[in-house]
Parts: C-alpha cells; structure tokens; sequence
C-alpha cells in the first residue's frame, strides 16, 4: 500500500453518459476499440495506421522500442502532404471544402481540397527554388490565414521540417528558435489582424535576423498591406513566387520515422525545447484521435478548432488530423471579441460548426461575458465540443455543457501534450459516461498509470501521471540534445514516460489531472494542487477567473495566495474576501483555505492563455520578475503588484 501521494479534496458526483440520441448516429459506442487496443496493442495500431493512411510502401514491423527510443511502423513510406490532399482529390473529393476561412475584419476565402493542392504544390516549388531540400528547416512565424497550412503541407510535401513559432512571440524568441533549428529559410507575413489592429509580423522578422546567420531566405505573404522594409535579394513576395510556379510536384516518399516538424515548448529552464515529431505514427495518431474522439462524419460534419496553429493543438487539429480525415473545417484568425464578444457563436451560426474544440480559459472569458451572448445565436448544429490545455473546472465544464452544448453534446476533455503529439486521455463521445472535470480513460492503444513519489502505481489517489507504453505519436527527441531528452521526460520513474503533471484515480478509475507538478503546493506537508483550489474559488458566485500559488511561508512551508477576477457585478470588499476564503475552506477543506485572496482585473498569462504561476509567485514573494517574453500582457502584474501593496484580507 502507498500512501496518496498529492491529496485529493474535491468530489465531483455528476456523471453524464452519452445522450442515446447521440449513441445511435455515433462512430464508436460500444467498448470495441478498448477491447481491441487491450487484447493487442500494436496489431491495434497497425490496423488504424493502414486503414487511414495511404502508404507508398507497407511498413515490415509495428514498433522498435528501446527506451527511451521508439521506431513507429518501420520500413513504412509515405508522405503527409499526399495523405492529406492528392489522395482526397483523386477519390473525386476535389471540390470539397476544406477550410472555411474568416478573417478578423470579416473577409472570407472558401478553399477546397483542389485548390489547397494545387497551392501547395506551387509553394512547394517556390520552396525548392529558394534551396530548400528535403531535411532542410523551414522556420514559419505567421497569422492565422491559410498560407499556413499551405506552408506547413508545402514542407511536409517536398520533406523539409517544419518550425511553426507562434505569431505573438517576439522578436527574441523567434531568433531563438531560428538559431537552435538552424533554419534556412523564414515564411512570414506583413502582419495579421489581431483586435482590429495589424500586429507587426515581419518587422519583428526583421528584428530577429539581425542576430541570426542561417537564413538565405524570407518568403512575406500580403495580409494587411501595412508599410514594411524590405532586403532585396532575401525577401521575396508569398504571391511572386507562387504566380510563377509550376503546379506539377510529385510528394517526397519519406520514411515512417523522418522528422516531420520541430515545435519548440518551454520547460522548468529558460532554453526552450525543440520537441521532433516524426511522420507514420504521427500521421496514426492524430488521424485516429481526430477521427474517434471527434466522432468525425466527414460527408456532413463542420469542425472548428479555435486554437492558434502557432501550438501543437494547431499542428495536430487544425492541419494534420483533419486534412488527413477530409474533413470541412472553419479557420479563424481573430480574437473572440472582435467586433463583439459573440464572434465565435455567429460563426458557428453562420457555418453550421458540428464540433467545437478550445480551451478552458477561453470558455470562462465567455462565461465571464455571459450567457446572454451565445443566446444571440442559433447553435443548435453542434454536437461535439472538446477542451484542451489545462483542468477544465467542474463549473466551466457546466456552463459549456449547457449555454454552448445545448445540454445535448458530449464534452471531450482532451489531456495531451505537445510532446505526446495527439489525445492520450479523453473520453469517446458515443461511449464514456463523462464527469465534469476529468479527462476520464486512456485513449485505445495507449496506457497511463498515476504513480506516488517512489513510482509505485497508485490505484486510488493522486500522484504523478506516467505513460507506460510507446505510443505512435510520442515525441522522437529534443532538437539537438538527447541527454535533456532522457532526463527531462524519462529519469524521473525508470521505465516510465513522466508527464510532468499531477493526476488522481477516483474508485471509478476516472483520471483527474491537476495539473503541472511545478503548480503543486505544499502546505504544512499536504501537497495540494492549485487546480484544485482555483477550481473551487471559481465555483463561488462572485468569482470569475482565479490563479493560485503557494509563495514561501516561513511556518507552513508554502501558504496558497489566490488571485481572483470578480464577476461583472460584484464589488470587492473585505467581507466578500473573507467569504471567498471560507468558500474554499468548505469545498475542500480548511487546509486549503488560501491565506490572502487579491482581487485582481486580469491575470498575467502566456499568449496561448495558460496562467503564468511562475510571474505571480515571483510577486507574492517580492522577487524581481523572471522571463517575462511569453507574457501576453505585461501591464497586468504592475497592477498586480500594486493591488498587493495595497493590502488584502489576511489571517
Ligand atoms: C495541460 C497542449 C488538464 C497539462 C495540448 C499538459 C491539460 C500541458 C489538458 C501540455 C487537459 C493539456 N486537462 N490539463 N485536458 N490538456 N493540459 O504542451 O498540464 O501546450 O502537461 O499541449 O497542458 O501543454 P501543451
């Protein structure tokens, strides 16, 4: 017997199995596949990977696998681009639409799978004319307009790599990332619309190479049409390029285990992580998890992911997944509040969105909008929503359910990494009875297991998240250091892939996930996760959004300060501090009850939307601020640090 290794103090009793109407249209509901993926795995495997992928030739083994190395569909070749468009051509799905594109200022581009081809494959050509060659990086920073996937599918076609580097990043990171991955060539635009306002993309290129050497080549797409400096002779027109090039192509046959892209993630250091991603059991992966968790219908169905390309949630949902399954989906490169804060729900009006895919904190920004929003718009052609990206709290989770799902719709709640590639654990639409709150089940065909400090599993708990198992869409590597690759993901548990992320197993078997082990408190000896308490801060009525931290406490090892964002029309005052406090005291416990709540009008956050713990501890506990350049906002923990100076409510 082990002791829990993170304490558990929330329950969360509401179950809602899959609606019966649902049940009788949907893909999978039954328990076949977890059946099939149980009895044996890598046949498993195998079976999705021929049945939704066309290979140039058969691949001769499933998997080789020594740790921490894995081989996926060995001898196999293909190629990503051919899968994901030529082949939808030549079944005659030529004119089908493969992307729906709405611009933030409400212009809109219909491209089918035809048209998308024929774009790639000039691009493709353009690519080879500026040197590109097959393993050659291609660094891409650009807005949300299709030129990215053409860019993205355009390398994947003539097997270059690939480095998307998000859009909002600066000019420092961008460089970072060029210089790590030795890119040759940089795809940009002149800028995106973000709220209304051009955002200065290739400015900030220009900027960047400044203090690089690997690049011969800038490609600038027109988007804004905003003034820009130009270097004759490394700069060169997106359309220029692509006008003159031939639509004749062929697609690279590349092996299963080619590198397919770099995607580079943060970690506990400052050096980011170019994380690789190979191509056959990549392609598998993302194929069959879009497909089945998605309960894709690919003949009628409207997917929108509302991510940014710029994050793996892009590069599998956006791009590979449903270009390979053929689907129809909407792109969209705004904000959500622009120009009103119902955008998203008039576009999932005005196309007839069937699945809807974001985030946790996109959806209590809506919630924080109220429900008076989504009420504008017909919503009735959704049937799937998913989250990703952090713990949905139970009451996100709710009002999701009801103001968005119609109460009819089956929430996903997608865990994942950038590193795992596609979905791990989720539930399946048409079978897992879904809880509020829990990623539920391992995806068939992988395996996870929640273990306590010594790696022993726990059964009945919290603990740490492990994989145990290779799956076809982990992670090859660390861009240019293998030795961080062992370390970082595979020393931690002998044996065990290390999520680097808090879990528990309820009696049901249901995985909770709490988060990052680095956002565990530890308060008087109990390791108590700041999910956990945000989310029972945020089940009190007159909180909107909260992030904790534990800042060091010189009695109780850590003490929890919460930082909070009121709902519209409550009003701070010393008792409704106070009452906060003892919210959380009665939901989970007195030991959890935070020592200061601060009422805050935003908090700092990542521009992917994930709370930055690290900036908020660095002020609960008075130290200078660390790296800020992920910052969205940097105005935000100023006005933090002044709201604590002012004094809160306090034992
Ligand atoms: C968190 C995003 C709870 C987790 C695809 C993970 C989640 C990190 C969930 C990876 C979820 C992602 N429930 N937490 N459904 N999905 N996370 O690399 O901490 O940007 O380790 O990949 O996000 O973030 P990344």
């Amino acid at each position: 017997m082990s002791e829990p290794t993170i304490e558990n103090y929330y329950t969360e009793n509401r179950v809602f199995p899959p609606p019966p109407e649902f049940q009788a249209q949907a893909l999978v509901s039954d328990n076949s596949l977890y059946e099939e993926a149980a009895a044996d795995r890598l046949g498993f495997w195998a079976r999705q990977a021929r049945e939704l992928i066309t290979w140039y030739r058969d691949f001769d083994t499933v998997l080789e696998w020594e740790l921490p190395y894995a081989k996926w569909f060995v001898g196999g070749k293909l190629n990503v681009s051919y899968n994901c468009l030529d082949r939808h051509v030549e079944a005659g799905r030529g004119d089908k639409v493969a992307y729906h594109w709405e611009g933030e200022p409400g212009d809109t581009r219909t491209i089918t799978y035809a048209e998308l081809l024929s774009e790639v494959s000039r691009f493709a050509n353009s690519l080879k004319s500026l040197g590109v060659n097959r393993g050659d990086r291609v660094a891409i920073y650009m807005p949300m307009i299709p030129e990215l996937p053409v860019a993205m599918l355009a390398c994947a076609r003539i097997g270059a790599v690939h480095s998307v580097v998000f859009g909002g990043f600066s000019p420092d990171a961008l460089a970072d990332r060029i210089n790590d991955a030795e890119a040759k060539v940089l795809i940009t635009a002149d800028g995106g619309f973000r709220r209304g306002s051009p955002s200065p993309l290739k400015a900030n290129c220009d900027v960047a190479l400044a203090n690089t050497s690997s690049i011969t080549g800038v490609v600038v797409v027109r988007r804004t049409e905003q003034d820009i400096d130009w270097t004759e002779g490394r700069d060169h027109w997106y359309h220029d390029l692509i006008d003159g090039a031939s639509e004749d192509c062929p697609p690279e046959e590349m092996d299963s285990e080619d590198l397919l892209y770099l995607l580079y993630t943060s970690g506990t250091t400052a050096k980011p992580k170019g994380i690789m991603h190979t191509t056959g059991g990549y392609l598998t992966q993302v194929a069959f998890s879009h497909k089945y968790v998605f309960d894709l219908h690919p003949d009628t169905d409207v997917y929108w992911c509302a991510a940014d390309i710029g994050w793996v949630t892009g590069h599998s949902y956006i791009v590979y997944g449903p270009l390979n399954n053929g689907c129809t989906q909407v792109m969209y490169e705004g904000t959500p509040d622009t120009p009103g804060r119902d955008r998203l729900w008039d576009i999932v009006e005005r196309y007839g969105v069937t699945q809807l895919y974001t985030a946790p904190t996109a959806i209590r920004t809506f919630m924080k909008w109220g429900e008076q929003e989504p009420a504008k718009h017909d919503l009735s052609s959704l049937r799937v929503l998913g989250t990703v990206g952090e713990p949905i709290n139970p009451e996100a989770w709710m009002w999701y359910h009801e103001y968005i799902g119609g109460g009819r719709c089956p929430i996903v709640d997608t865990w994942w990494q950038t590193e795992t590639g596609g979905h791990m654990i989720t539930p399946l639409p048409g079978v897992t009875a879904t809880k509020p709150g829990s990623a539920t089940f391992p995806l068939p065909g992988t395996t996870a297991e929640v273990v306590d400090d010594a790696g022993n599993r726990v059964d009945v708990g919290g603990g740490y998240l492990t994989i145990t198992e290779p799956w076809p869409s982990m992670l090859r590597g660390i861009w240019g250091d293998p030795e961080r690759y062992m370390e970082t993901y595979w020393s931690e548990y002998p044996g065990r892939y290390f999520a680097g992320d808090g879990a528990k197993i309820d009696e049901d078997g249901y995985i909770w996930i709490l988060g990052r082990v680095d956002d565990v408190m530890n308060v008087s000896g109990h390791r108590i996760s700041t999910a956990e308490v945000e989310s029972a801060l945020v089940d009190h009525p007159a909180v909107a959004e909260a992030a904790v931290v534990g800042a060091a406490d010189a009695t109780t090892g850590q003490a929890i300060i919460a930082y909070v964002i009121l709902r519209g029309t409550a009003t701070t005052s010393d008792e409704l501090r106070e009452e906060i406090r003892q919210h959380v005291s009665k939901k989970l416990g007195p030991i959890a009850r935070p020592r200061v709540v601060i009422v805050v009008p935003d908090l700092p956050k990542t521009r992917s939307g994930k709370i930055m713990r690290r900036l908020l501890r660095d002020v609960a506990e008075g130290r200078a601020l660390g790296d800020t350049t992920t910052l969205a906002d940097e105005s935000v923990v100023e006005e933090i640090r002044r709201r604590e100076a002012e004094g809160t409510a306090e034992d």
